[in-house]
């Protein structure tokens, strides 16, 4: 594991090449699912009594959420495959000694916000470059409501940032909260306070985002209900002052990080891979959706449920892609492929055009202009707008990359990294990217896993 980025350390970047592959072949598992994570240690940790996680993903992000709840007072440790957690119980969260540096994981700081909100201690927390630059008035906002205070830095564009402190109100004020943008993180948090105050907090999403926060609580005992109301907005009621009850949890490989590999055998003449045991959540998998319209040759075998989750082994073979409009309403199940599915649409037939993504503006970087940007390096043609990009597809034929081109900035972002790395291996003669050490934030192991798909 690479150390944490921090204001206070300073990181050394790790430039790495991707060179044009041969066909990939094999059976792989990709790491457990980085949302699921996250929430499987967070609820674990309100819990009472001892709840025991596996498949977890070990990246860097879940590991600072695991830092951060024991620096409130849960015990969390690790034995072979098992990470067992001692729940402090709802409302037992304590004051923590120090600031929290939560790396680069906006997910664990905008969840840790909603969970200190309704507790009665106050907790600063940093981050690196890049999640220092990112948004946090979207929880600011509700959090504020329901009674917890802020102090924030403001950026010079006037966004509340980190690093940011948060003093809880117990008892808070529930709350009934219309999202005004499709965010699952905005939603968690809300909730996520919910549970520690009387009454009953609702959430209005009238866009659904990835509902892995509703299925756990029902599944630590909460009282939570989710019904569609007659214009089609999602009610997420939640009763207060809950009392969680301890879980056994299996956490099914990431959707998220499958994207990577799936797109390589798609785009790598004569690949014919298997990645075993992947989420396939409706409200995350609109990108495999979209790659079959595209023509790829993807079907999902052994589909069975894990813990209230369906799961499936995905098959992928080699296919000729042709470009496709993406249309908006997809986006919040594909949030996080959007790089990815830029790649293949840099090899697809024709154009492909997004819109309705201004989000990705605001993720780990500014995901629109970094892959325009890295796109461009490489050769392939796309115009850039606020919204989203159009790109011209090459018909299958390999870009032409070539490392003589200057390395492809990644801006700490481990997607465009990623994205890249795939890239490389569907290019006349390979690229380099400037920074490989993101990629620990959500899968670790990674250009390993590519290579044995490659040998
Ligand atoms: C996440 C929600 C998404 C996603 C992020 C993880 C989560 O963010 O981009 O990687 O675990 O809730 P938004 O909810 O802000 O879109």
């Amino acid at each position: 594991m690479t150390s944490k980025p921090t204001d206070q350390t300073i990181m050394v970047a790790k430039p790495a090449s991707f060179k044009p592959s041969g066909p990939l072949t094999g059976q792989i598992m990709v790491p457990g699912d980085k949302s699921i994570s996250h929430r499987s240690l967070i609820l674990s940790a309100l819990a009472i009594g001892k709840s025991q996680i596996t498949g977890l993903l070990e990246g860097e992000d879940v590991l600072a959420t695991a830092a951060a709840l024991r620096a409130m007072g849960a015990t969390i440790e690790k034995k072979g495959d098992v990470w067992t957690v001692h729940g402090v119980g709802v409302g037992g969260l304590m004051q923590p000694e120090t600031a929290i540096d939560l790396g680069n994981s906006g997910t664990s700081v905008r969840l840790l916000m909603g969970l200190v909100a309704s507790h009665d201690i106050s907790v600063t927390f940093t981050g690196d470059a890049s999640l220092s630059k990112r948004p946090m008035g979207r929880v600011i906002e509700p959090l504020s409501a329901m009674g917890a205070e802020f102090t924030a830095r403001m950026s010079s564009d006037g966004k509340a940032c980190l690093p940011l402190t948060v003093r809880g109100l117990c008892p808070a004020v529930p709350l009934e909260y219309r999202l005004p943008v499709a965010s699952a993180q905005v939603k968690s948090a809300i909730l996520l306070a919910g549970l520690n105050m009387p009454g009953v907090t609702r959430v209005i999403e009238p866009v659904p985002t990835r509902d892995h926060s509703e299925t756990m609580l029902k599944g630590f005992g909460a009282d939570l209900t989710v019904e569609m109301d007659k214009d089609s907005n999602r009610i997420i009621t939640l009763a207060g002052e809950a009392e969680l009850s301890p879980q056994k949890i299996k956490v099914p490989g990431d959707p998220s990080s499958a994207a990577f590999p799936v797109v390589a055998a798609l785009l790598v003449p004569g690949s014919d891979i298997v990645v075993e045991n992947v989420g396939i959540n409706p409200t995350r998998a609109g990108l495999f959706t979209i790659l079959q319209q595209m023509g790829g040759d993807i079907s999902f075998k052994k589909k069975r449920t894990v813990g209230g989750e369906p799961v499936a082994d995905i098959h992928v073979k080699h296919s000729k892609l042709n470009g496709i409009n993406v249309p908006a309403d997809i986006a919040p199940s594909m949030i996080d492929e959007f790089p990815i599915l830029f790649i293949a649409a840099a090899l697809a037939e024709g154009t492909t055009t997004t819109s309705g993504l201004h989000e990705l503006r605001v993720k780990e970087s500014d995901r629109l202009k970094q892959m325009a940007e890295g796109l461009r390096i490489i050769g392939v043609e796309l115009a850039e707008k606020e919204d989203g990009l159009a790109i011209i597809g090459s018909g299958g034929a390999p870009l032409p990359g070539g490392t003589n081109m200057p390395a492809i900035e990644t801006a700490l972002d481990h997607r465009i990294a990623m994205s890249f790395a795939v890239a490389g291996l569907a290019t006349a003669s390979g690229l380099t990217i400037d920074d490989i050490a993101p990629v620990e934030t959500s899968f670790p192991g990674f250009a390993d896993l590519m290579k044995t798909l490659a040998s």
